[in-house]
């Protein structure tokens, strides 16, 4: 009976002082008024050695339950106090994500990195190694190991910047054909193609003194004509789009033979004809044709033994008809306005 009473003006007590907590530090002193060292609580515990031996068992109960009693209800407020915490926490850091954000502006892909990228992810599916070479070129590489010797008429067609007698700007990625042959001692099967810059001393709207091209070169054993036409068909079905015809007619380069120069049906007028492919319905897409057996030999490959096929592309132009460019002065001019045309996504 004196338990029980004792046991409600502590409940009643702790309740009332657990009505004005505010803070877990507030919560902690009430916890040492209670259970602390000198705790109500602890103090009734002390007090059982005064208890007879018949009551202990009683007391101890009574003991246990107003110790759980106590402990509970702190836990309880504790919880609540945590919880309001949180809350209060959440709320002053809140993101209003309505908001509407500030636009990062995102670089984008020139024109013709996306061209170079296209084919080189389309040739390196198909097994080519993508290689490289100087741009500053001696002329036996340029020309002389080409079949174009000292003199040779097709020299004026490609005005050239020399920067001395022996060296100069590469007018033609096909340069590269000759290097990797020569620097493949073993004379093993080659198959490349190399994207990079040319230059030539050109400048008016649809020449521009340093243009791209792409060279693509294989050598192996039985290569033919129908290899490089299969070749250049999936090209320009991959780049232009299915629905596009490729033509072949004969031409002339010194270092294939025979030599032909490709065109593709119009990518604007499927070939009807419009302002694009000047109403032929055709456009000149590359330059292409056997490796001559003088190449062959001059770079160390035995032309009995071997057989291979050459092409050159220009990329500027492809870029610019890709992409409807009238001037191929904007490829290299760099005006924001122009790149910021060509986003990532359609990429
Ligand atoms: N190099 C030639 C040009 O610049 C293109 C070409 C490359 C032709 C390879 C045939 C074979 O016009």
């Amino acid at each position: 009976m004196e338990n029980d009473l004792q046991r409600k003006d502590i409940i009643e007590s702790l309740e009332n002082e657990l009505k004005n907590i505010k803070t877990k530090n507030d919560l902690a002193n009430i916890k040492a008024l209670y259970l602390g060292k000198n705790g109500l609580v602890t103090n009734l515990s002390l007090k059982m050695k005064e208890i007879p031996n018949e009551e202990k068992k009683e007391y101890g109960k009574f003991l246990n339950e107003i110790k759980n009693e106590v402990t509970l209800k702190l836990d309880l407020i504790y919880q609540e106090l945590d919880k309001k915490e949180l809350e209060e926490k959440l709320e002053s850091e809140s993101i209003d994500i309505t908001l509407p954000s500030k636009k990062i502006k995102n670089g984008t892909m020139h024109p013709f990195n996306k061209i170079v990228e296209e084919l080189e992810d389309l040739f390196v599916s198909m097994g080519y190694d993508v290689a490289d070479g100087p741009e500053l070129e001696t002329d036996e590489y340029c020309f002389q190991r080409l079949n174009i010797p000292l003199g040779h008429p097709v020299r004026d067609t490609q005005d050239s910047f020399y920067v001395n007698k022996d060296m100069l700007l590469r007018t033609q990625t096909s340069s590269v054909q000759a290097r990797t042959m020569e620097s493949n001692l073993e004379k093993k099967p080659i198959r490349i193609i190399c994207p990079g810059k040319t230059y030539r001393r050109d400048d008016d709207a649809t020449h521009s003194h340093q243009f791209g091209q792409v060279e693509g070169l294989v050598i192996d054993k039985n290569i033919t004509m129908a290899d490089l036409k299969g070749t250049l068909e999936i090209m320009a079905k991959k780049i232009l789009g299915e629905k596009t015809i490729v033509r072949f007619r004969p031409s002339y380069f010194p270092f294939t033979e025979p030599s032909v120069e490709v065109d593709v049906s119009c990518f604007k007028c499927g070939g009807k004809g419009c302002s694009l492919c000047k109403q032929t319905g055709w456009i000149e897409l590359l330059g292409a044709g056997m490796v001559h057996p003088n190449v062959l030999t001059a770079n160390g490959y035995n032309p009995k033994e071997y057989t291979g096929f050459a092409f050159g592309m220009g990329i500027d132009r492809l870029a610019m008809m890709k992409y409807g460019i009238p001037d191929i002065r904007y490829m290299y001019n760099n005006d924001i306005r122009f790149l910021n045309q060509f986003n990532r996504k359609e990429y």
